[in-house]
């Protein structure tokens, strides 16, 4: 008979004692089969979330949540799978542009997506806005297209990591989502059961992102990573500047679109260059590319991070990635005709600014049915510098356009969100257009503007 009881378990934690490995593994068993009431595992989430967790605990938890479902495995692949995770951001669409890139490179990656809620974005999401794609797959599907295409990326299935599940959706209703034991093991678990061989972090820190800080992105990158090697797991991290949205937009189709302008090299943010660059070298050094031989004493003979960008920038730059992400999406039932349509019509051709100011019904209809488009004009009277963009208030922004969800179920419209026509770094002037709306949404347009006003920090020369 179990001897243990969730009250006392909730007491003990409220005392800020540290659980045992049992304690966890009952909360966790009862959580996954309904045993423990929903009122009883929020009083525990905010307990942890109050008093906290051991290194112990949190890898214990992060392990028992792992369990209570269905792990993959890639065991008998022959190469190393690696796997990409952000802690999540605004305008983060790295995941479409980095599992090509290494893919065409030979590196494999399995990769797991989530979908976006409250001001982060949801890389499911994105590729949702392609018409037919399909981020519904079985895991023998996952598995298979990892191995033939090199690149596979699907929704979690019910059967992976339930548990996580279930406290996430207590988590975002009841406050207890900033903690970090209970972030480090809701992204390890299902991490873990993904059955990558290497995982990357991109850890962010800023107003659009879970950790405000440097110190704070570094603590919860550490603790991760050393939940990974404890599970025998390769694993590193990049920590990732989330106080400006990421690139030229936000918005679903609106970062397929970028995505596409930039595996094709039409026009690349340059700050989202960097990044990927930085996480693809991490991916490439835990994979079997790199780790040739790990038992000699191979240091001497592994490239260095300038040879590994040198190699994945030709990959990047001669269209191979390009050519992989189009085998991705078509793999998953994507319409080759849409990216197609994305990156020959003629906005495309002369950068953001050819921008046709008025695309006819039929363009918006075929391009991923925007319905409204309304560009944001400078009024300021001198020339200014543009010296910030607040990430969380461009978040607020592209959830009231439509690009987001305040509940899980909420519906969302793939075709809002922000363009940025300045970003910071240029210089504006009155007159000049900042950024352009998306949404099928009239009555808050005015009420965006404001928002994505007080966004933008600014310099007057
Ligand atoms: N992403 C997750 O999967 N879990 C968290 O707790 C936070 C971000």
């Amino acid at each position: 008979m179990n001897s243990i009881n969730i009250t006392e378990v909730i007491d003990k934690k409220k005392n800020g004692k540290a659980l045992s490995t049992e304690e966890i593994y009952f909360f966790i068993e009862g959580v996954t089969n309904d045993e423990i009431p929903d009122y009883q595992a929020s009083a525990l989430l905010m307990a942890i979330c109050i008093n906290g967790m051991t290194e112990r605990e949190t890898y214990d938890l992060t392990m028992a949540m792992r369990y209570s479902g269905h792990n993959i495995s890639f065991e008998d692949f022959g190469h190393t799978v690696v796997d990409k995770h952000s802690t999540g951001g605004i305008g983060d669409k790295t995941t479409l542009i980095i599992g090509p890139i290494m893919a065409a490179a030979g590196v494999r990656v399995a990769k797991m997506s989530g979908r976006g809620l409250g001001i982060t974005g949801g890389t499911i999401d994105k590729l949702e806005s392609i018409p037919g794609f399909s981020s519904f797959m079985t895991e023998e599907q996952l598995v298979e297209q990892v191995k033939t295409v090199g690149f596979a990326d699907a929704a979690q299935t019910e059967n992976l990591a339930p548990a996580d599940k279930k406290l996430y959706a207590l988590r975002d209703v009841t406050a207890t989502v900033d903690s970090i034991p209970l972030i480090a093991s809701s992204i390890m678990c299902k991490k873990l059961s993904s059955g990558a061989d290497g995982i990357v972090l991109d850890v962010k820190y800023g107003s659009g992102a879970f950790m405000r800080d440097e110190d704070s992105a570094e603590k919860l990158a550490e603790i991760m990573k050393s939940i990974a090697y404890k599970a025998g797991k390769k694993c590193s991290y990049v920590i990732s500047d989330m106080n400006q949205p990421l690139g030229y937009t936000v918005g679903n189709s609106l970062e397929i679109e970028e995505a596409v302008r930039f595996l094709s090299g039409r026009e690349q943010s340059p700050q989202l260059r960097e990044l990927i660059m930085k996480l693809c070298v991490e991916m490439y050094k835990l994979s079997d590319l790199y780790l040739i031989d790990d038992s000699s004493d191979s240091s001497t003979m592994k490239e260095s991070d300038a040879e590994i960008i040198n190699k994945l920038s030709g990959v990047l730059d001669s269209g191979k990635a390009y050519d992989k992400f189009k085998e991705f999406v078509s793999a998953q039932g994507g319409d080759l005709k849409f990216i197609k349509e994305l990156e020959s019509s003629e906005d495309y051709n002369s950068g953001y600014d050819g921008y046709k100011e008025e695309l006819t019904y039929e363009d918006i209809v075929r391009l991923s049915k925007r319905k409204k488009k309304s560009p944001i004009i400078s009024e300021i009277n001198n020339k200014a510098l543009i010296t910030g963009i607040d990430a969380e208030k461009v978040g607020r922004v592209s959830l009231l356009l439509g690009a987001g969800r305040r509940r899980k179920d909420d519906e969302i419209d793939h075709g809002a969100g922000v363009l940025f026509r300045k970003v910071v770094g240029e210089s504006i002037s009155e007159g000049d257009v900042l950024a352009v709306f998306y949404t099928k949404k009239k009555r808050i347009i005015k009420q965006a503007e404001r928002m994505l006003a007080s966004a933008y920090e600014l310099f007057v020369e």
